[in-house]
């Protein structure tokens, strides 16, 4: 028995949208006729909060699973026509899937019982992608520059939203992994970026510290290092980096 959870229906049509939600709803329909995961005798306005919370849990309309335009005037909601919506049944599914049998025999030692939706993968994008799993892309297939735009948009678009990480965390990740693959230049422009977000994150100086050492470069290095040193001055590994390369280069 599939049986979709109302989940957090309480966090969706703050007072605001409640006009908005109304005129929407004289759109709709009172009763469905093509409902394969939902149960047949749904309300209405249950069916609604669970299609508002697809809608804000993806960042997308109504129109992206629907037939139609944007303000739903005649819109063909029981057509299965757009591909989004037979994915949409699919993932209803896996989620039910997924707490049903897959979470109810979890053993936490916790009363507390944690629920998979929507949001959890998605983050309010429709296609759920972490941040340094699209500027690799963006490497490979336009190049350095071409990526750091990338993350420039994206952090302009999505920042505060739970959508990416924009900590100093993935794009160092990247930069590693990149610079370790032979993309030495790469790897330094991606920590140059990361930089100039995170000025004081001493992980980032250090990697591009140890970047610029394997690539022959000791002066820079060692000014990353520096740097380092002035933002954590109890950074043990930075100091020892310093003494490493300061004594190798006395011999
Ligand atoms: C991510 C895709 C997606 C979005 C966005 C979405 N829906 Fe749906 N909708 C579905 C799916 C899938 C079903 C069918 C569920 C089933 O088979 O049980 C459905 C069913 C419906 C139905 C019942 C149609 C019928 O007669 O069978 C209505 C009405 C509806 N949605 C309205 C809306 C409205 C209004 C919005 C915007 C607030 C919306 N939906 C946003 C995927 C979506
Ligand atoms: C376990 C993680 C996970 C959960 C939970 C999840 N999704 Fe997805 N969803 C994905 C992934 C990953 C993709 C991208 C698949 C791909 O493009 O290869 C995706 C893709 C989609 C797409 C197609 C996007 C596009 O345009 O290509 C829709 C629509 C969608 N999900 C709807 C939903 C809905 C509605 C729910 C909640 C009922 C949901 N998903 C729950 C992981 C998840």
């Amino acid at each position: 028995m599939i049986r979709f959870r109302l989940i957090a229906a309480f966090s969706i049509a703050p007072l605001l949208m409640c006009l908005a939600a109304s005129q929407a709803q004289a759109q709709i329909p009172d009763t469905f006729e093509n409902l394969q995961v939902l149960p047949e005798n749904i309300s209405k306005q249950e069916l609604m909060q669970i299609m508002r919370k697809f809608a804000g849990d993806l960042g997308v309309r109504c129109s992206h699973c629907h037939e139609g335009p944007d303000n739903l005037q005649g819109m063909d909601f029981a057509t299965d026509e757009k591909p989004a919506k037979k994915v949409a049944r699919s993932m209803m599914k896996m989620v039910d899937a997924i707490n049903d049998k897959h979470l109810a025999g979890v053993e936490t030692g916790r009363e507390l019982r944690v629920e998979v939706t929507c949001q959890t993968c998605h983050s309010g994008l429709n296609v759920p992608r972490t941040i340094d799993g699209l500027i690799a892309d963006r490497l490979k297939s336009d190049g350095i520059e071409s990526a750091r735009a990338l993350y420039r948009d994206l952090r302009e678009q999505h920042f505060g939203s739970a959508a990416y990480d924009f900590s100093s965390k993935p794009l160092n990740t990247l930069a590693e992994r990149v610079a370790r693959g032979g993309q030495v230049d790469e790897g330094l422009a991606l920590i140059d970026l990361n930089i100039e977000f995170h000025p004081e994150d001493g992980y980032t100086r250090i990697l591009q510290g140890g970047i610029l050492m394997s690539a022959g470069k000791r002066d820079q290095a060692i000014a990353a290092f520096e740097k380092a040193l002035e933002i954590d001055p109890e950074n043990g590994w930075a100091r020892q980096q310093l003494e490493r390369i300061r004594g190798a280069g006395e011999k």
